[in-house]
């Protein structure tokens, strides 16, 4: 049994800050016309990021080769940490050619905007076919996150990274904070233990359900919805933030409750991405995360528990956060209320299940989510977003 201290070591022991200070910022503007550069995917730039301000800890820059192997084939980093999605800079051959170890890169966002350095230590190549069944537990090209692997480059470019500018979230800067505050806000309120929630979908019942028994015991949730990269169909980072504003004023209590942006990208691996998100938010100070079902998923790639079951192959003790598992959730038409087969006596014909994936199509055909699914004043959100115009619930 996992004991909870009072404040939660970061991963590794120690949260990792890469942002280059003001001097280091200097020296780097000065050479930026002679450096070789490297544009990055979006990916990469929210990659670079959370390395920087140490939500990826003990990571200080893009994984060599030792890493990279021992992480896609056994889920742990080279030092033995768990460890279970490659944090890579993949490149083309052809820019890999003339860039030499050792030296500084500049590595530019897709408009050519400088963000960060890199000082190369390894280039590698490796097996996409591999990663994608290791990591992604399939080859096929449609996986989205499987996908990004087969378009990407060949060659793995490796080396700590120092991050000079960060424009990336000016939509949300009330809700941009980082490990080191997390950590400070959560000391400030006095919990002990705080309950992480990774999401990408717009909020419903089933999410609000589980975060709910979460808060039931423990001191403090952290909402804390993905904004990086997500794939084309799913719903804009900033109608999502909108219906967590949303919930926090009318359904939620306040004080119990800090909402901020997690900048990383989507993968979809499933059960191996919800144990990357797990340490990702123990690196923000969380001490508790929630898993439910089919977690970080895509189509029917993984098993509706197989992100619960993940956490089995791991030492409690070694991962460092506890895993909150819950079950499908659904809406009960016998006790009106939200429940799971663990708690509701329900026949099948008694259960409302929708999904996100559901809920998407429902928008694209113009209808919006029933009150068993959506909250009203979310739903009202949604709609507006979506140029729904005959929905006319007003908040
Ligand atoms: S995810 O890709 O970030 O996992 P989503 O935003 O839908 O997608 O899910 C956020 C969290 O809520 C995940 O832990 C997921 O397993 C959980 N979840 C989503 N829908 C349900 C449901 N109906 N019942 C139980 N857990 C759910």
């Amino acid at each position: 049994m996992l004991m909870i201290p009072d404040s939660i070591a970061p991963h590794g022991g120690q949260l990792i800050n890469r942002t280059a200070s003001s001097q280091q910022r200097a020296e780097f503007l000065d050479k930026a016309d002679f450096l070789p550069r490297v544009q990055l995917e979006d990916r990469a730039v929210s990659d670079l990021e959370l390395i920087a301000i140490g939500g990826f800890s003990p990571l200080t820059g893009f994984m060599n080769q030792a890493d990279y192997d021992r992480v896609v084939n056994e889920m742990h980093l080279a030092n033995g940490l768990p460890w279970s999605i490659p944090i890579t800079l993949p490149v083309s051959e052809d820019v890999a050619a003339p860039l030499q170890e050792g030296s500084l890169i500049r590595l530019d966002n897709a408009y050519g905007r400088f963000v960060g350095v890199m000082q190369l230590t390894e280039k590698y190549s490796y097996d996409k076919r591999h990663e994608a069944l290791m990591v992604y537990r399939t080859n096929e090209e449609k996986h989205p996150g499987v996908a990004v692997v087969y378009r990407q480059g060949s060659v793995n470019l490796a080396g700590p990274v120092w991050l000079l500018q960060r424009d990336v979230h000016p939509q949300f800067p009330t809700y941009q904070i980082d490990p080191a505050e997390s950590r400070a806000m959560f000391r400030d309120k006095g919990w002990k233990t705080i309950v992480g929630f990774q999401t990408r979908n717009p909020i419903h019942r089933a999410h609000e359900y589980i975060i709910k028994c979460a808060l039931e015991t423990v001191d403090g949730l952290f909402l804390h919805p993905l904004v990086g990269a997500t794939k084309q169909d799913d719903i804009p980072a900033d109608v999502r933030m909108r219906c967590y504003e949303i919930m926090l004023e009318y359904y939620f209590p306040h004080e119990r409750v800090i909402l901020a942006i997690n900048p990383a990208a989507m993968r979809y691996a499933g059960p191996r991405e919800a144990v990357f998100h797990a340490l990702v938010r123990k690196n923000y100070g969380c001490t508790h995360f929630i898993v439910g079902r089919d977690h970080a998923g895509v189509g029917d790639y993984y098993g509706t528990y197989d992100a619960q079951h993940i956490f089995d192959e791991f030492d409690l003790d070694e991962l460092g956060i506890v895993p909150m598992k819950f079950e499908h959730a659904f809406y009960c038409l016998r006790t009106q209320s939200m429940a799971t087969t663990k708690t509701s006596p329900s026949t099948r014909e008694e259960r409302i299940h929708l999904s996100g994936t559901k809920v998407r199509e429902m928008l694209r055909r113009g209808e919006l989510p029933p009150p068993e699914f959506s909250r009203p004043q979310v739903a009202a959100e949604l709609a507006r977003a979506m140029q729904i115009p005959e929905y006319s619930y007003e908040i």
